[in-house]
């Protein structure tokens, strides 16, 4: 089986072509980031607009790359939720035109379950990645706009339940404000995980303290750390050398420590002998270092998909639309695009005391 993927929830625009046992064909991803730097976040208006201009183009290249045209592939997936409906709306009615016209099944993709499978998405060859997950297993889901913690019980949306989530920032977010207030650029995450590296988290004196602290629970907040960090910057200015590395070590210990520190609790409460990151944010190397440090400490082990599955992607998308395709599962032409997730949610935004 092979499936064409199409993402266009937030400012990647991808195509991708991948077989049913998650072999990437091609993966072709046109990153809006340059775009959107000077604001200092995504523009929805703008990045409606160069999906438009774009998504074509990226299908004709992944099906180049992958040596077969669209009438060779045996269905279209795309995403369809959650995300800015602008943008989503693009790759909806770019996904339902071909597969109208190629007389092939349409299939919605939830994003969140693109992240949560991209686990099983297989790249390079056949002998060159570890082994996969088993079910069940615990997944953190941290990128640019959405953090949570899901159960997962085998590939099906019904085996898929949230354990809790963000508050209220995303944990990606929250690297990219404290970016913008460090003066470090868009996206912030990468710079001030490089920074980390060489400074001193308890060295420069920011009264950073961690959110939701309470171990019982597996909700985040992010908010409330970026409003300590502008409060410091207020204070003290924006440090510049050995200062801003300490202070972005800090910053990043806490959102590190939160984010590992629930997946631990997690695990544990769940009986789970296996864990998976996903979302942009499982780049940041002192995560995946605390994580690694807490799976061998409790006896689980840590699943890291490649950086290119973690980021938005569409191969993540195909496969996931191949699991539905496998379950004899696809949609009509009248798929819509939404801003909500179809996962369960248990974290409702800003709800009760932390
Ligand atoms: O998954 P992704 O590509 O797009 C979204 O769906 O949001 O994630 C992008 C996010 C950005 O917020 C970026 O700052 C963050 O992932 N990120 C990182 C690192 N690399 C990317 N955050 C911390 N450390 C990194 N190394
Ligand atoms: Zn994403």
């Amino acid at each position: 089986m092979l499936v064409l993927g199409i993402e266009t929830s937030c400012d990647e625009t991808g195509a991708a072509v991948v077989d049913g046992e998650g072999f990437v064909r091609s993966d072709v991803v046109h990153s809006q980031v340059a775009l959107h730097a000077t604001y200092g976040g995504v523009v929805p208006e703008l990045a409606s607009r160069d999906h438009l201009r774009n998504v074509r183009p990226v299908v004709a290249l992944a099906l180049e790359r992958a040596g077969v045209t669209l009438n060779e592939v045996d269905a279209v997936a795309v995403t369809c939720q959650p995300g800015l409906v602008g943008a989503l709306l693009v790759g909806v009615q770019t996904a339902k035109g071909l597969a109208w016209a190629a007389g092939k099944p349409l299939v919605g993709v939830d994003h969140l379950m693109g992240h949560v499978l991209s686990v099983f998405v297989r790249r390079g060859d056949a002998g060159s990645h570890a082994a996969p997950p088993e079910f069940p297993f615990v997944c953190l889901l941290a990128s640019g706009g959405h953090t949570a913690l899901y159960r997962v019980d085998g590939p099906r949306r019904e085996a898929i339940s949230e354990l809790g989530a963000t508050r209220d920032d995303a944990a990606g977010e929250a690297f990219d404000k404290a970016g913008k207030l460090l003066g470090l650029g868009y996206p912030g995450g990468p710079q001030i995980d490089r920074l980390a590296a060489t400074g001193d988290a308890h060295a420069g004196g920011a009264a950073l303290s961690m959110p939701m602290a309470q171990k019982s629970s597996l909700e985040f907040s992010f908010s409330g750390l970026k409003t300590q960090l502008a409060q410091h910057v207020a204070r003290e200015g924006v440090p510049s050398g050995r200062a801003l590395a300490d202070l972005c070590a800090a910053f990043q210990a806490v959102v590190v420590g939160s984010l590992a520190g629930k997946l631990d609790v997690a695990a544990r409460r769940e009986g789970v002998r296996h864990v998976v990151l996903g979302g942009g944010v499982a780049a940041n190397r002192g995560l995946r270092a605390r994580v690694a440090e807490l799976a061998a400490e409790h006896g689980y082990t840590a699943h890291v998909p490649p950086l290119a599955s973690c980021t938005d992607n569409a191969a993540m998308i195909a496969y996931a639309g191949s699991v539905r395709v496998a379950l004899g599962d696809h949609d009509g032409l009248d798929l819509c695009a939404t801003s909500r997730t179809l996962l369960p949610r248990t974290t409702r935004k800003g709800r009760g005391t932390r």
